[in-house]
């Protein structure tokens, strides 16, 4: 309802400045609806961060930092020397994300159909998931040393703060951080994905799930490449930015 009321106020103020006309009486009409539509449609859930993506910029570096962490609970690690399309389970044990005794192979798929129930936010059919690549496919060693220890070092820095941050997020791993050579970023580039160094398979297996191929890695998809008519640029690694932008409608319907 709080929420909800924040909304009306806030879009009201806005509709105000556009048709100052209207008596403020009923803008308060209108603010009085909004909140109460609001305060019906809203409701407060708690959800779990299961996932997250940390990226920045830093010095020589603009292409950005890329980062990944999650809950190594949420899903097991493919077996070293597995074949990530064989046909055995990944593991008798079960985890959130993924039934125990499922086979590899069927696992990490996008399916064809996916649906969901608005009411209760699940989404159907459930894909069982596993980790595929260590520490995002990191080498040499000494890459994978720095994962090892960066862990080591932000939870136990976590853990001795308790007073400042909640010692569950000291639950997250850092899975890996991809980059380029330092000042390579250039405009219109499209194999960002192979210019990588880091963790060159990286993934978080609760949003790149289906993406957890050798070579793949956050660069895949954030690049510098045009977009239809668009222009290669720099900031087109945002997919915030680029989803705005339009691609020829007569291709996207022939598609
Ligand atoms: C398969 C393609 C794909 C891969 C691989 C991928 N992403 Fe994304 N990413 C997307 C899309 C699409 C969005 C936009 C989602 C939206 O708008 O809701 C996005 C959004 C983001 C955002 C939000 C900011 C923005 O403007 O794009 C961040 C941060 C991000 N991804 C980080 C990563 C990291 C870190 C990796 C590698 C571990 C990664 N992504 C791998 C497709 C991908």
């Amino acid at each position: 309802m709080i929420a909800a009321t924040i909304l009306g106020f806030l879009t009201v103020f806005h509709l105000r400045a556009n048709a100052p006309g209207i008596s403020l009486g009923a803008w308060l009409v209108c603010i009085a609806g909004l909140a109460g539509c609001g305060g019906l449609v809203l409701t407060a859930v708690t959800v779990a961060l299961i996932g997250v993506h940390v990226v920045g910029v830093i010095k020589n570096h603009p292409e950005f930092i890329w980062a990944t962490f999650e809950l190594p609970s949420n899903a097991p690690l493919l077996p070293a020397g597995m074949d990530p399309h064989s046909s055995d389970p990944v593991s008798a044990q079960s985890y959130p994300l993924y039934k125990g005794g499922t086979p590899a192979d069927q696992s990490n798929f996008l399916p064809d159909k996916m649906s969901i129930d608005e009411k209760t936010q699940v989404v159907t059919p459930v894909t069982n998931v596993f980790q595929r690549f260590v520490d995002g496919g990191a080498t040499p060693q000494a890459d994978k040393d720095a994962i090892t220890s960066s862990n080591a070092n932000f939870q136990a820095g976590i853990r001795s703060h308790k007073d400042k941050i909640d010692p569950i997020f000291a639950n997250y791993r850092l899975t890996g951080t991809t980059w380029l050579l330092a000042g390579t970023l250039t405009p219109g580039d499209g194999d960002m994905v192979d210019e990588a160094i880091g963790s060159i398979d990286l993934a978080n297996a609760t949003m790149e799930t289906f993406e957890q191929d050798v070579g793949e890695n956050c660069f895949f998809c954030h690049d510098t490449a045009g977009i239809g008519k668009n222009p290669g640029k720099n900031i087109n690694t945002s997919h915030i930015i680029t989803s705005q932008l339009r691609r020829n409608p007569k291709i996207e319907e022939a598609r």
